[in-house]
Order: C-alpha cells, then sequence, then structure tokens
C-alpha cells in the first residue's frame, strides 16, 4: 500500500466472470438485478449491509462500510463474462434449479440478455465437463491473448473505466507448484509450449493482470496463486485474490477451531462429510478435482490450532474430508461434522454440526463483496496478494513468508483495520486502555 489517496469510483465498473452461467454467477447476478430493483435486501453482502466502528467505543459512530470507504455502486456495474456452453444466463439460471420461478421471472430479461463469451476450456483439467462454445488456438499463450482482447474489446463496447475479472468457474484437478509457475519467463515460455502444468485459468489470470485488471479466484484451483503470476500482479500493480470462496462447511470450522484453541481444549478427531448434486458437485466427484478442494479444506485446522505449539492438544488428531455427489440435493448441501474433544485431565465430549445449507445463496454476496472490495484495493494503489481480503476464503493467499490467517473473527479484525487505515481513521486493537492506560501511553490505540 503506497499512499491512501483513493481515486473515486467514477464511471462505470466492467465486471468479466468465468463460468459466466454457474450456479454461483447466476444467484448472483439474479439477486443483483432484484436488490437494484427493491425486490429483495442484500443479505449476506458485508459492504452492502455491514458497519465498522470508527474511534473509541464511547464514541458510537458505526457508519455502514458503503458509506465509510468509496464503493463502486450497483448501478455502475456492467456484467459479462466466459463460458463454455452457447446458453444465456437465463437458461443457465433454470438449469442450476438455485431460485424459484418468481426469484427467476423478476430477473429474466436481464439475465437473458447475458450472453457469455467463448471460453478457454481443456477437459484435461476438468475431466468431468465437455466444452462446446471454446476458443481455439495453437498454443496457451495464443489462447492467453484471446482472452486479453476479450477484456479490451468488452472495457470499449460499454465505455468502462475499470474491469475486475473473477473466477466462479469449476475447480480444475489438482496441480502443484512447478519449475513453469516460477517466473515470468519460465510461465511465458511455458504457454508458447503448451507446458502441461499451465491450466486455462492460469491463463484468464495472467491475462487479467496483464490488462491491469485485479484477478479474483473463488474456486481451489492454483489460477493466480502460482508464483510467476503473482509477482507479475506486483509488477503491473494490480489487486489478486484467493482461494476458494469460504461459505458452508470451513467457515463454520474457523469459527468453532478458535473457540476450542481460545478455551485450550483438545481435539482427537474431525469428521467433515457433505452431500451435494450441483454441478460443481459432480465436477468434484472427479478425484483429481476433488484433491484440489481437499487441500483446500484440509489446511484450515492445523494453521489455526498451531499442533507445533499445543502438542498436548492438537498433536494426533484425526481430520477427515468427503464430499459426495448425490444429485437429489442439487445446489441444497447438507454438511455434517463430528469433532471429538477431549477437555479438563482428558475426558472426552463431542460436538455434532449439521449445516443444512444453500451453496450458491452463501456464494453470492461474498461475490459481491470481492468484486467491489478489489476494485477499492486498485483505486487504493494495493497490488499483488490481498490478505486483508482473507475473510472470504477457504485457503487464503499470502506472501511466502507467512501463515496464512484462517481464524474468521482475526480476519475481519484485519479486513476492517485495513478499511480503517485506508481512509486515516486509527485501527481498532480493543486493547484495555483503562486497565492499562499507565502502560501504553505513547501508543494511539481504541480499547
Ligand atoms: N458454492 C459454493 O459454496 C462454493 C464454495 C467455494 C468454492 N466454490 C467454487 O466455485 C466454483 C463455481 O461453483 P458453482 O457451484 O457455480 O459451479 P457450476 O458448476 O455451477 O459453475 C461453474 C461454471 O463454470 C463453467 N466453466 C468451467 N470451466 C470453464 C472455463 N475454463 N471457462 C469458462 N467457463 C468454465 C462451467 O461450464 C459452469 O457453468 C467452483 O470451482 C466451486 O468449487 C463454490
Amino acid at each position: 500500500m503506497e499512499s491512501n489517496i483513493i481515486q473515486k469510483p467514477d464511471g462505470k465498473l466492467g465486471v468479466l466472470i468465468v463460468g459466466l452461467n454457474g450456479a454461483i454467477s447466476t444467484t448472483f447476478l439474479a439477486g443483483i438485478y432484484a436488490v437494484k430493483k427493491g425486490f429483495a435486501k442484500p443479505i449476506g453482502s458485508l459492504t452492502q449491509m455491514g458497519t465498522i466502528r470508527i474511534g473509541k467505543r464511547s464514541d458510537n459512530n458505526f457508519p455502514l462500510i458503503k458509506d465509510f470507504v468509496p464503493l463502486a455502486s450497483l448501478d455502475d456495474l456492467v456484467f459479462g463474462g466466459w463460458e463454455i456452453r452457447d446458453e444465456s444466463c437465463y437458461e443457465a439460471a433454470k438449469y442450476a434449479k438455485v431460485l424459484n420461478e418468481t426469484d427467476l421471472n423478476n430477473a429474466a430479461e436481464e439475465l437473458k440478455s447475458l450472453k457469455p463469451m467463448k471460453g478457454v476450456f481443456d477437459q484435461n483439467y476438468v475431466k468431468r465437463l465437455t466444452g462446446t462454445y471454446v476458443k481455439e488456438g495453437k498454443t496457451k499463450y495464443e489462447l492467453m491473448m484471446k482472452i486479453r482482447d476479450d477484456i479490451k474489446s468488452f472495457k470499449e463496447l460499454h465505455s468502462l473505466d475499470r474491469v475486475v475479472v473473477i473466477w466462479a468457474a469449476s475447480t480444475e484437478t489438482f496441480i502443484p507448484v512447478s519449475e513453469v509457475h516460477k517466473t515470468k519467463e519460465a510461465f511465458i515460455e511455458g504457454m508458447k509450449n503448451n507446458h502441461p502444468d499451465i491450466s486455462p485459468s492460469m491463463l484468464y489470470a495472467y491475462a487479467a493482470v496483464a490488462e491491469g485488471a485485479p484477478y479474483i479466484n473463488g474456486s481451489p484451483s492454483l489460477s493466480v496463486d502460482a508464483p510467476a503470476i503473482v509477482d507479475f500482479a506486483n509488477e503491473m500493480d494490480v489487486p489478486v485474490a484467493g482461494k476458494d470462496f469460504k461459505t458452508g462447511q470451513t467457515l463454520v470450522k474457523t469459527v468453532i477451531a478458535p473457540m476450542l484453541k481460545a478455551r485450550l481444549l483438545g481435539l482427537s478427531g474431525w469428521f467433515s462429510t457433505n452431500i451435494l448434486g450441483n454441478r460443481d458437485g459432480e465436477v468434484l466427484d472427479d478425484p483429481g478435482s476433488f484433491k484440489t478442494k481437499e487441500e483446500s479444506k484440509l489446511s484450515v485446522i492445523d494453521s489455526i490450532l498451531q499442533p507445533d505449539l499445543y502438542p498436548d492438544l492438537y498433536d494426533n488428531y484425526y481430520h477427515k474430508v468427503r464430499i459426495n455427489y448425490y444429485p437429489p440435493r442439487g445446489d441444497n448441501k447438507e454438511g455434517w461434522d463430528n469433532i471429538d474433544i477431549f477437555g479438563w485431565l482428558g475426558y472426552p465430549m463431542e460436538l455434532k454440526i449439521n449445516f443444512l445449507c444453500r451453496d450458491s445463496i452463501l456464494a453470492a454476496p461474498i461475490v459481491l463483496d470481492l468484486i467491489l472490495f478489489a476494485d477499492l484495493a486498485k483505486r487504493s494503489n494495493m497490488k499483488g496478494i490481498q490478505e486483508w481480503m482473507s475473510l472470504f476464503f477457504k485457503s487464503p493467499m499470502h506472501s511466502p513468508d507467512v501463515v496464512p490467517e484462517h481464524d474468521l473473527f482475526i480476519q475481519m479484525m484485519k479486513l476492517k483495520n485495513t478499511l480503517r487505515k485506508l481512509m486515516n481513521e486509527s485501527p481498532i486493537t480493543h486493547l484495555d486502555t483503562n486497565g492499562v492506560a499507565h502502560r501504553i501511553e505513547d501508543f494511539e490505540c481504541y480499547d
């Protein structure tokens, strides 16, 4: 962050969604149109409904976040994106069966007018899908350049001032970081030579950064987290964020695990299982895509519980995550968590959590918040990985010299203090200034 002078959100903000016709994207879009028409409230959206405390506790000053920081207005968003099937958003939303007929009809006109651009797709990376509406090119480099052309034309066509690109497309097969991801030179060479470790999501990410557009990765795929693309984002002054929207089971995990640690309760096992029947569930039924998701879901508890610091409590727990594709459930995922814990003198106890959620309903407001915050970051001269947006991700991107922050409430504090800092307000530390006032005279802080 070089300066906290923030460029105003004047003009139109283009939002390009990869996977425009997916369950999350269509639910998000229908919701935006409903909110704009006054049919619904933006429930779940921090940027639209959240508040932020400014100043001392006694000041009683809690503005809405959207009144405190200069965010783009919903009226200034212009949508577009890519898909691998030639359907309108309306047909796709009907297929997803997330929304009822009334909600679909309320947004029908706008959804019907949204037609995707041809995507860059390769079935080797998403085994369970077939692309029938895809770009052609001899090399990955050529395909990446075509995505860049799309971004440029979209900007020109709609006279946009700024563009944000968000990946809400399917999870790709697991690809660990390898030499080709490490430097920009190797990555460019790799694109030209069709290196198998370069997946379509990396091409979108690279193209967005090259066009100066912030890029958000809502899936667990490596994508923009390839070190070469992060370096490129820093070089181009472009903010990037990811990975994997934190919506259901992991959201709950990142609240329960800090609770156990706060009370020094031990953990002997955590078994998490899910059933879901949407297209995402079908894609994750492939072992390669599941491995990508599993890595993302598994990392969370270890990093919160810090077994190395608390070996007596967390050294030896068994952690298992299952996702089962079960078509009758559609988008209405059911998650079970069985948590075996122990307390004073090692006596065992159990926690059971059964979350009957709706995947896309939980994800849609996050999509909105990420778009608006990524645009804010760009206008605030922030670049590279935006760790303050960790709140929204299962597997937050972070620089190699730090561990990721998973605890939901620390993530929230990071986010709000970043907003305060951007607006030249003091961060809130929650220090008890009454109790230790004589020790902290030199600090400016609020309790
Ligand atoms: N719903 C949640 O709670 C949640 C939480 C975390 C992460 N995610 C991730 O978000 C992503 C989207 O989820 P969803 O439920 O909307 O899935 P979905 O299957 O309904 O939608 C994904 C869309 O992406 C399209 N697509 C796939 N590859 C593409 C490519 N290369 N270019 C353009 N389009 C492409 C597919 O055709 C599909 O329409 C998935 O990766 C999922 O794992 C979802």
